[in-house]
């Protein structure tokens, strides 16, 4: 599914040059459940953005399905993420002045899906991650965990090809941190590839793989 070779990402401000990930080769396959670790400033959440086409590639190539990303326009990365990407993030990033339903069910409408579908994805979806019952409540009004699974369902309705996490459980306490392991893994068994960034050895434990990352490169 992905493929890297030789990549690069500088970030520039003005003279400064700082080089974070450093001729990075990695492949993952269909259905892998990959976690990323590695120190605080290694480049995880770098590589996590590449990927998820949120941020473009210095030098060398990306490759998703066998097309080059890493030649994409600005266009064509966002609609390369729109069309295969889902995200989930550390701080739940809910839309915090609609309900729980219409946070689930917002990437849908921009994507014209019909209304009684939306309304059959998000049901399947809540009930799945057991929040059926706060559809109707304010993000603000759930706990942290409650939120995280808002965030995984509208993720789910959305049927991406590929799911990025990054840290999905850094703001959970260990009950709601187990809760989401769970679900991840069944995410993982119904077919979903997944890559996870996490610094929790715990959480990485769940993984079929580990990409240890250090100073911008992979660690063999
Ligand atoms: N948008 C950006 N602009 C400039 N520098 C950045 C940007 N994003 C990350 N960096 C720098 O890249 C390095 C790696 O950051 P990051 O990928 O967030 O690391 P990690 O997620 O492993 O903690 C850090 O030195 C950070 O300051
Ligand atoms: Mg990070």
């Amino acid at each position: 599914m992905i493929e890297m070779k030789g990549l690069t990402k500088v970030y520039t401000n003005g003279k400064n040059k700082n080089e974070v990930l450093k001729s990075i080769d990695l492949t993952i396959e269909e259905g892998e459940f990959v976690a990323i670790m590695g120190t605080s400033g290694s480049g995880k959440s770098t590589l996590l953005s590449i990927i998820g086409g949120m941020d473009n590639v210095t030098e060398g190539t990306y490759m998703f399905e066998d097309k080059p990303v890493h030649t994409y326009s600005q266009k064509k990365l966002d609609q390369f993420r729109k069309d295969n990407i889902g995200f989930v993030f550390q701080n739940f990033a809910l839309m915090n002045y609609v309900n729980v339903y219409d946070n689930i069910a917002m990437p849908l409408w921009n994507r014209k899906t019909p209304k009684h579908k939306i309304k059959e994805l998000v049901n399947e979806n809540a009930k799945l991650l057991g929040i059926e019952h706060v559809l109707k409540q304010m993000p603000k009004q759930l706990s942290g965990g409650e939120q995280q699974r808002c965030a995984i369902a509208r993720v789910l309705a959305m049927d991406s090809k590929l799911i990025l996490a990054d840290e999905p459980t850094g703001a959970l306490d260990q009950k709601n941190t187990e809760n989401i392991m769970d679900i991840l893994k069944k995410v993982h068994e119904s077919g979903k590839t997944i890559v996870m960034v996490t610094h929790d050895e715990q959480v990485a434990g769940i993984c079929s793989r580990i990409i240890r990352i250090q100073d911008g490169k992979v660690l063999e």
